[in-house]
């Protein structure tokens, strides 16, 4: 079904944020005021308002990387404005808007919506978790100091694409905690979100450097914590059970028109969560 003759395409601006907001808080996510400025100003979000200027109704979003990836996510559309096509028609535009810029759409996808991008050609590649848990107050400590190009410099190594702008946005804001490992070769950031503290990106060496940096990240926070980790994680999988976390909601990685991201690379073991990748 084409979207209703009544709704107005746009695209996003900096005012739109509170309305982004309330999408994303309507349908229970973790997203934050700063998380929809940095789509909207790094990325292009098209939306649909109900008439010319009435409210905002359905979102999507493309956030280009370095290295011809391009990511699609923030596909909202309110409740009572469902089944009518305006999600397919949104991810549509993305996926127009990322190949104009010669980018291959990715995404992470719960498996409802995989079903959905199954049937416009998307492929699954590797299976995540979101993971939640709930960690006691910490000791006052300082936040430690993380040498942003560093940081950059490892996520851009690990994820195989540069997306240097979205680990400076992270690190600047307020409540952002960041470690770097001993030997510099591995970090993770803790960033505040709506619901929960979001743990990730960790980048490390190896799985038990991975645990370490992750035991660290714990130990600065207090409170609900969401972190979203590939299936390939046995070990940290089985350290976040006994430690009382549950796996909350499965994703499956998925690209269009390209070979399958078929595995995660092998330092990165907390994405900085599906809307990011
Ligand atoms: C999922 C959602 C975006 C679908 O919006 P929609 O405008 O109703 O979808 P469309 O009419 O374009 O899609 C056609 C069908 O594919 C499904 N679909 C499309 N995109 C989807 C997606 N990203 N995730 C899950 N299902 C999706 C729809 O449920 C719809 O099913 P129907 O046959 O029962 O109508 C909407 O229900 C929503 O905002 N849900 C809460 C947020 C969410 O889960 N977003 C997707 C995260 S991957």
């Amino acid at each position: 079904m084409a979207p209703s003759e009544a709704l107005t395409s746009v695209i996003l601006g900096p005012a739109d944020v509170p309305e982004g907001l309330a999408l994303s808080d309507a349908a229970g996510w973790n997203q934050t005021a700063d998380d929809w400025r940095l789509f909207i100003t790094q990325g292009r979000v098209f939306g649909l308002r109900d008439g010319d200027a009435g409210p905002l109704v359905a979102t999507a979003a493309a956030l280009p990387y370095e290295g011809g990836i391009g990511w699609v996510s923030m596909v909202l559309v309110n409740a009572a404005w469902r089944h009518q096509g305006l999600a397919t028609a949104l991810m549509a535009r993305c996926v127009a808007h990322l190949r104009t810029l010669g980018a291959t759409p990715v995404l992470d996808a719960t498996p409802a919506g995989q079903q959905a991008y199954l049937r416009i050609g998307f492929e699954d590649g590797f299976a995540l978790a979101r993971w939640e848990g709930t960690v006691a107050a910490p000791e006052a400590s300082a936040a430690p100091a993380a040498d942003a190009a560093v940081v950059q410099a490892l996520d851009a190594q690990a994820n195989g694409c540069g997306r240097g702008f979205l680990l400076a946005d992270f690190l600047q804001r307020a409540g952002t905690r960041a470690h770097l490992s001993p030997a510099r070769t591995g970090f993770v950031i803790a960033r505040e979100g709506r619901r929960a503290t979001q743990i990730g990106p960790l980048v490390a060496e190896d799985e038990s450097s991975a645990l370490s940096l992750l035991q660290a990240a714990l130990a600065g926070v207090s409170g609900r914590v969401f972190l979203d980790v590939p299936d390939r994680w046995a070990a940290l999988r089985a350290w976040l059970e006994q430690a009382g976390f549950t796996r909350q909601r499965a994703f499956v990685r998925m690209s269009l028109g390209a070979a399958p991201i078929a595995s995660v690379n092998d330092r990165l073991f907390v994405l900085a969560g599906p809307e990011f990748g």
